[in-house]
């Protein structure tokens, strides 16, 4: 019951990126309408967003968001949602069965990402639109002035370019679920057509074409390899989109999903550089991990609407998450980071109310889901390179991976000497002490300890009680001679910050 870890600064993966921390605001259920968006509200501001959401996500440290979808980008029209409010069209949303009253566009969406400080990412329709429709979105976003659509976004209000680099092919065409599903020769074709199309207008456009929604669709692999066939030379990157619940009772899989994260992006690396290898192409294809978190199938089904109803902004996957599910997003940033040399982006799905890290009530209070402290931690304390971690930890049987290890680590260390360690005890009932050697790093002291734990792994937070749990100073670290040691309680995740 005991692991030891070794840390060396010349052992290095990749400079942690800053992008590694987006999340992601889809028009489904209440993200935008009453999570980012509510005029009238007691905190809302001249533009209607939420004063107590917006410090939350410069809390929470996201550097970029993904928007506007989703299944939901797959039926958008973006055009509806520019220009005077009370000339916009209410649609049927036919991914969450739902009215979309267009009161938020693309305007108020950078204006949101300005006021968050955060990197916009734009999803363009692939599902029931196409090339034409993508640089029409181009041109109004991006162009200077002179043009028609570029004009009409100056009519709106914005004379200033919105300069928006990271552009998503789609989403999830792969899903029979999909507006517009395709095989995959059919959406590799066009996700070629549509990115050679939108780099006449800026050849240096971060381009990311979708993978699969997830390693378990039947075409996983294939998907990815026929897709990046038609497409290598016009995308940057393919997206990986991956979601963990613990629905089958099976704790010691679920506690180790970043086991199946590890895999899900090494398999897909692997793909793409397969068809590298085949075309014989220098260009590397990086992955933007688009969609990732904790969610639940089952529990999140109390909070649905009922589905048959048009509604606006009903409640829906309001997941409501646990202890057990922040040490599990905590270990899936720790495998997103391991991964920094290859992943370009990661998205936390979503931002606010949907499966989100912030949760709000409407004309009511806005809190900390337990997944929100894990990120927030981790976002503020990685800085400079990765470090390749060795670690030697006790094995934990699991029915889904087999044998996996219980301690998992990463660690980050800057020129400033300031380094950060996560880790995580995945282990359901057994507390491991470890030791990490740090004799070939510069670091005396430690500047902050927190450790995410609890005597009930099933607690959670509420707008009645918010911080039932949160992360508290980590019990009993020492740090003599170059080796800290501390214990890792049982389902315990733990950030220590150290120069
Ligand atoms: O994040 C919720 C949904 O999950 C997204 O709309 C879709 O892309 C994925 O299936």
């Amino acid at each position: 019951t005991s692991a030891s870890l070794v840390l060396d600064p010349a052992f290095t993966i990749a400079p942690v990126n800053r992008r590694t921390f987006g999340t992601f605001v889809e028009h489904m259920g209440r993200c935008v309408y009453t999570g980012i968006y509510e005029p009238g509200h007691a905190t809302a501001d001249e533009d209607g967003f939420r004063k107590d959401v917006l410090e939350l996500t410069r809390e929470l440290g996201v550097s970029l968001v993904r928007y506007p979808g989703g299944n939901f980008v797959s039926g958008y029209r973006w055009e509806d949602g520019v220009g005077p409010r009370e000339g916009r069209p209410r649609r049927l949303d036919l991914a969450w069965h739902s009215v979309e009253t267009n009161q938020f566009g693309l305007d108020e969406f950078i204006r949101w990402c300005a006021k968050a400080d955060v990197e916009p990412m734009m999803a363009v329709n692939l599902g029931t639109r196409g090339v034409q429709e993508a640089l029409d979105l181009l041109e109004y976003a991006n162009h200077p002035g002179g043009t028609a659509l570029s004009d009409l976004r100056g009519q709106h209000g914005a004379t200033t370019p919105y300069g928006i680099t990271w552009w998503c092919l789609g989403n999830e065409l792969d899903g029979p679920w999909q507006i517009g599903h395709k095989t995959a020769t059919e959406y590799g074709r066009l996700a070629a057509e549509t990115a050679r199309a939108m780099r006449m207008v800026e050849p240096d456009l971060q381009l990311v074409a979708c993978g699969s929604s997830s390693s378990r669709m039947p075409t996983f692999g294939t998907w990815e390899r026929e897709v990046l066939r038609e497409s290598y030379d016009f995308v940057d990157h393919i997206s990986c989109h991956a979601y963990y619940g613990n629905d089958d009772g099976d704790t010691a899989s679920f506690l180790a999903s970043a086991v199946d994260m590890d895999r899900f992006i090494d398999s897909v690396v692997a793909s793409a550089d397969h068809v590298g290898a085949e075309l014989k192409s220098r260009k590397r294809i990086d992955i933007s991990f688009d969609e990732w978190n904790v969610w639940y199938g089952e529990r999140s089904r109390r909070t649905d609407g009922p589905g048959d109803q048009w509604e606006v902004a009903p409640r829906r996957i309001e997941d409501e998450y646990n202890v057990a599910d922040a040490v599990v997003v905590g270990n899936l940033l720790i495998s997103l980071l391991r991964h920094s040399d290859r992943v370009a982006v990661a998205c936390l799905a979503q931002l606010a109310n949907v499966i989100a890290p912030i949760m709000t009530e409407p004309g009511g209070p806005a809190w900390r889901q337990p997944t929100f402290h894990p990120f927030a931690l981790t976002s503020r304390l990685a800085a400079g390179d990765v470090l390749r971690v060795e670690t030697s930890s006790p094995l934990i049987e699991t029915a889904k991976f087999g044998e996996v290890p219980a301690v998992d680590a990463v660690a980050t260390y800057d020129e400033g000497g300031k380094l950060a360690v996560f880790l995580v005890n995945r282990s359901a009932d057994t507390p491991i002490e470890v030791e990490v050697d740090l004799t070939r790093t510069a670091v005396a002291e430690i500047l902050e300890a927190h450790t995410l734990t609890d005597a009930d792994p099933l607690a959670v937070n509420s707008a009645t009680n918010p911080d039932r749990v949160t992360p508290r100073p980590t019990e009993g670290v020492q740090l003599a001679d170059g080796r800290l040691k501390l214990t890792l309680p049982a389902i315990s995740w733990t950030a220590l910050g150290l120069a």
